[in-house]
């Protein structure tokens, strides 16, 4: 098969991540830009990197470039591209810009012109035209303009990727599931010992977890990918991957560490417990609602990830207050635990009180947050 180029759309701080994972499926040149990581490889790698990677948003596919300055020129380009390559006239298409030049500042009309090219397109030949469907198109079109440089691709994943398929209900602050698995990864857990998230909501770290530990593809549970909507793709391959997959999953070992998500809400832990149980994952994650002030080691090392709330709807020196339990509790009752927070809320942060190994700042949607890394050594650590 033919090897190709294509664009793998991350968030900001996880490129490496990305690139990490783009490797272990077998992709070439595989080179990080800003919140994205290009490589290469056959339709084989892009099925592959649609269905395993954790840390991708989504796989674009670049098919045709050229130099714009205006709408004119815009229009021209996109003329020039044989568009019935990749749509049929009863076939819906969908178009998206992402514009950062001088020549043009709105990527709503950048989009209208491409989209006038290919209407344009199919009408004089054809007498008649594809037309826009915006929920459930044949094909989704990215058009990416940088200065004068404009590039056509197609949009091979649909829906993000971060939409695994697991979600049925979500709670009022639910992370992002490319995020929660990113977090996952950069605590360096091996679903060796114990893992727990003590503020679990509706359970999106807990099951990213469960995942990783028990490889199953994080694009498993989705319906559709938009590749197997694409004109003359050859989907025998990739039915073949899912099913070699599927067959391994029924026969999932069990878990020999136990993986645990409490949350002091019961509202969320029932709606963390629907989603685990969507995912197949009811016998290898434990849920208990219980309050993080309640909370106590279950074994006598671990990993536990936490995204406490931040705070918006709190007072002050209740939220910093909150933080110091936090730290406190981790330095007393979890020994030997090693544990990662994550919050956009920098001065309550202070109040955790423990030295921090490392720090990393990562987004949560617009937030930005810091992930902060804290070992507890019983007796060494000092509380400030
Ligand atoms: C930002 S949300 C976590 C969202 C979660 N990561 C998800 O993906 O759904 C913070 C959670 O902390 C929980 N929480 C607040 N105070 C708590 C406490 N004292 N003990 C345990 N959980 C608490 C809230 O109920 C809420 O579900």
């Amino acid at each position: 098969m033919d090897s190709k180029t294509y664009i793998a759309k991350t968030l900001a701080g996880l490129e490496e991540l990305l690139a990490e994972e783009l490797n272990g499926i077998g992709a070439e040149n595989v080179k990080i830009l800003n919140r994205a990581v290009e490589f290469t490889g056959d339709d084989q790698i892009m099925f592959k990197a649609n269905l395993y990677l954790r840390t991708a948003l989504r796989i674009l596919k670049p098919i045709y470039s050229f130099k714009t300055v205006d709408s004119t020129s815009l229009y021209r380009g996109a003329l020039k591209l044989d568009w019935s390559e990749y749509l049929s006239l009863n076939e819906t298409f969908v178009i998206d810009a992402v514009v950062n030049s001088e020549f043009f500042n709105h990527s709503g009309y950048v989009g209208l012109r491409v989209k006038d090219a290919i209407v344009d397109q199919f009408r004089n030949k054809y007498g008649k035209r594809p037309s826009v469907d915006t929920k459930r198109p044949h094909l989704r079109i990215s058009v990416h303009l940088s200065y004068d440089d404009c590039t056509i691709l197609l949009d091979t994943s649909g829906e993000p990727l971060f939409k695994r398929g697991y979600r049925l209900h979500g709670n009022l602050a639910p992370i992002n599931e490319v995020l929660a698995a990113a977090m996952v990864k950069f605590s360096g857990w091996k679903g060796d010992t114990l893992f727990m998230d003590p503020m679990c909501g509706s359970g999106t770290i807990v099951i990213e977890a469960a995942m990783q530990a028990l490889d199953i593809p994080a694009g498993i549970y989705r319906n559709e990918f938009a590749f197997e909507r694409w004109k003359d793709m050859d989907l025998a391959p990739w039915y073949e991957m899912l099913s070699k997959e599927e067959e391994r999953l029924e026969n999932l070992p069990a878990l020999n560490v136990k993986i645990i998500g409490s949350d002091i809400s019961q509202a969320a832990i029932d709606i963390a417990e629907k989603n685990v149980e969507k995912a197949g994952l009811s016998k290898h994650i434990t849920l208990i609602a219980k309050s993080f002030e309640k909370t106590i080691a279950l074994s006598e090392t671990g990993t536990i990830i936490i995204n406490p709330p931040y705070g918006e709807r709190l007072k002050k020196d209740y939220i910093n207050s909150f933080y110091s339990m936090i730290g406190r509790r981790l330095k007393f009752k979890f020994e030997n635990h090693k544990a990662w927070i994550l919050s956009n809320n920098f001065d309550a942060i202070h109040h955790i009180g423990l030295h921090a190994d490392s720090k990393k700042i990562l987004y949560n949607g617009a937030l930005e947050c810091k992930f902060l890394e804290y070992s507890m050594y019983e007796g060494t650590k000092k509380i400030k």
